[in-house]
């Protein structure tokens, strides 16, 4: 246990997680080093930025949907935060999510779940198909019947990086751009450790983490207009889900494959399986532009929620990783909950669930070195650098 005077930080690993950990820490008045070689090069490069606690409620998830919610409600405080800090536009949207289900089978299921999450008292309204295009003119009209979840939000995650970095810029944290193999070249140099390192957490630590590999797609409205619709749109679609995530500068962002795989590559059939399904729920994309298909690696654990706490056996290491289809949304908490630890010895009780030493102790034979750069078998298929694994 940390009590007395602030420590030197060393925070592993420059995504969202990473840097809004390091800025409240140096809000905090304590001296920051962030490591990695491609700060805002990783997962959420890729990710699309919903900030969807209700819509991500899934059966068996009760605590982690408790923290998606606790996360999300501190979500405008914190955009707000960052872009009076820095004066950058997060592209923060709050017109909500729209779900909607294609086939009456897609109903059936997407039904049971917003039963579910009705369950939990979540905030979720059924809509008729009529009261769907309403909202969004431009909806198929084969759909069955959706739901409106008027607090799952949207955020651009690139732009939130970019805020992120200028903030902790400002606050006086150092960026070393170069990797981190072991922990030990880290915890030489700070009194405390921070691992945000995504799916490069299981070769620094020992914990399960696992990569699970998204195809994720940009498209771009013609002629530079405003996507034709408003709303994050999650949909199901012949036993598929994929969203779409409208920006005002004309992005649609649709999304994603979920692939237990750990390359970078994109494939023609991932690709075909989002455009098919977007263009099901929205036949106007047909008509927009391609510009953009990545793979991201997401960072899973044994049960899909994150590992925030002490690493076992080395209580100056800290960990905040593992958020899996997460991270942007559970960056604020995360990094608050990690500052607040780090100052006052006392971990949040919200935090007990999701404590590093859950799935026992840390297995040294998947602590090997970091591979800084995860395999892509083809680089030349037109999309940009997948990014190495970190947290989506
Ligand atoms: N958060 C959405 C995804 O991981 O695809």
């Amino acid at each position: 246990m940390l009590t007395g005077g602030c420590p030197d930080v060393a925070v592993i690993g420059a995504g969202p997680v990473g840097l809004a950990t390091a800025w409240r820490c140096a809000e905090r008045g304590m001296r920051v080093t962030v490591y990695d070689p491609n700060p805002g090069s990783g997962a959420a490069d890729v990710a699309a930025g919903m900030l969807a606690p209700v819509s991500e409620a899934h059966f068996g998830e009760r605590a982690l949907t408790g923290l998606l919610v606790a996360s999300a409600a501190r979500w405008p405080d914190f955009a707000a935060g960052l872009t009076d800090r820095t004066g950058l536009d997060l592209g923060y949207r709050t017109e909500g999510t729209l779900s909607v289900a294609v086939t009456s089978d897609d109903l059936a299921e997407a039904e049971r779940l917003w039963a579910y999450q009705r369950e939990l008292g979540l905030p979720i309204t059924r809509l008729r198909p009529a009261e769907l295009r309403d909202r969004e003119p431009l909806l198929a009209t084969r759909l069955r019947g959706g739901a409106f979840a008027a607090g799952d939000h949207q955020v651009d995650p690139r732009r939130l990086v970019a805020a992120l970095r200028a903030a902790v810029a400002a606050a006086g944290v150092t960026v070393v751009a170069r990797p981190v193999t072991t922990l030990d070249e880290v915890a030489a140099t700070a009194a405390r450790v921070v691992v945000a390192a995504g799916c490069g957490t299981a070769g620094l630590t020992g914990l399960p983490v696992r990569p699970v590999k998204g195809q994720v797609l940009r498209l771009r409205a013609p002629g530079g207009a405003a996507p034709g619709f408003r709303h994050v749109i999650d949909g199901y679609v012949d036993g598929r889900g994929v969203y779409l995530v409208p920006r005002l500068d004309g992005e649609v962002v649709v999304g994603a494959t979920v692939e237990e795989r750990a390359d970078l590559d994109v494939t023609a059939s991932g690709v075909l399986e989002l455009l098919r399904a977007a263009t099901e729920l929205l036949p106007e994309l047909g008509e927009y532009h391609l510009v953009e298909a990545r793979a991201g690696l997401r960072p899973g654990t044994p049960d899909n929620a994150p590992l925030i706490g002490p690493l076992p056996g080395r209580p100056e290491v800290l960990v905040a990783a593992g958020h899996y289809r997460h991270g942007i949304v559970l960056t604020p908490l995360t990094a608050d909950l990690v500052a607040d630890l780090l100052t006052t010895g006392v971990t949040d009780p919200l935090l007990a669930p999701f404590a590093p030493d859950r799935f026992g102790s840390p297995d040294p034979v998947r602590a090997e070195p970091v591979r800084s750069d995860p395999v892509r078998s083809d680089p030349e298929v037109g999309v940009g650098p997948g990014g190495r694994p970190e947290s989506a």
